[in-house]
């Protein structure tokens, strides 16, 4: 597909490269207008805090976490401070997830997880098959491009999961999960390290139950749901949880593992909420996957 070229948007950029004379090396211009096809984009409406001119910048900000698959850094997307007005959408922290193509063509969570998953080209294919660079990038990509699309899915159904902005090739864009004022930017604790206390522990059980049953309405599992993949959002005046982490989201009944991930799932949950004071009764690890298993079977 060919962007169709926008003058406003040419004189925009146009005009504040004109007063910046190099970007630094951490930076570059933001990448959103070369994300067009709106397959690269998060669900419509976009929020208004996306920030979508073409003259904003991107700043690396530091690194939040390596992993085994992907490393997950902060940015800022944000207008230059001299054009800014305060109104939404001109400057915003992100969490850019990029997925590496590891020197090993095996992900460690690949197998079971891609059984059932169509896949459409096949010289891709055949490439991560034999592990080529080509092959390596390629399957980098398609763990980029299922969280996203994963995500964007979740999103729309009213789960609390990040808001995923973009996607370009192994980099996916999302919301940051965390705050940012006078105290300074900090990144949401994850629950696992956390102590939420007896009360809030029923909450979370209550909000978490929700989440594994609004993902089996859609006909899938997480597959990596654990205190690792669950962030305590503080922003609300209650904490809230939110959960990330979805390249491995599996198709609950055509995957031949879908139920022992989704049983899997709610036993990490509710070992770990009963721990921290949640009752028998919302923390139930065999209820919660048989009203899942329930829900997805009469769709
Ligand atoms: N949207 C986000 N907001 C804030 N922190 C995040 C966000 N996404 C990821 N992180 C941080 O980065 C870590 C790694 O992200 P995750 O998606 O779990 O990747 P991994 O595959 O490495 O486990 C998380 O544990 C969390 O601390
Ligand atoms: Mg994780």
């Amino acid at each position: 597909m060919n962007p169709t070229f926008d003058r406003d948007a040419f004189f925009a950029r146009a005009l504040i490269t004109t007063d910046i004379s190099e970007l630094d090396e951490d930076q570059r211009w933001s990448t959103w207008p070369d994300t067009a096809h709106t397959l690269d984009r998060g669900p419509q409406p976009f929020p208004d805090w996306v920030v979508q001119h073409d003259g904003a910048i991107d700043t690396e900000l530091g690194i939040l976490k390596t992993g085994k698959e992907a490393d997950a850094f902060l940015l800022e997307r944000a207008l230059p401070t001299e054009h800014r007005t305060g109104a939404p959408g001109e400057e915003v922290l992100l969490v850019a997830k990029r997925y590496r193509a590891p020197e090993r063509a095996s992900f460690h969570r690949s197998h079971d997880y891609a059984e059932g998953r169509r896949g459409t080209d096949t010289r891709e294919a055949r490439a991560i098959a034999k592990g080529t660079a080509f092959g390596r990038q390629a399957a980098a990509g398609q763990w980029a491009r299922t969280e996203f699309d994963v995500l964007g899915r979740l999103w729309s159904a009213g789960l609390p999961v990040p808001y995923p902005v973009q996607l370009q090739a192994t980099e996916l864009l999302m919301e940051f999960i965390g705050t940012d004022d006078e105290h300074g930017t900090a990144a949401a604790p994850r629950l696992q390290g956390t102590t939420l206390g007896p009360a809030a522990a029923e909450r979370f059980a209550r909000r978490l139950r929700e989440f594994v049953l609004g993902m089996a309405e859609l006909g899938l599992v997480h597959g990596d749901l654990s205190p690792y993949n669950v962030l305590v959002d503080t922003r609300p005046a209650e904490p809230d949880p939110v959960v990330i982490d979805v390249p491995q989201v599996v198709d609950l009944i055509a995957n031949p593992h879908g139920i022992r991930f989704l049983q899997r799932d709610c036993e990490n949950l509710c070992t770990w909420l009963r721990a921290q004071g949640a009752s028998k009764t919302a923390a139930d690890s065999a209820e919660w996957a048989a009203a899942a298993q329930a829900l997805a079977t009469c769709r």
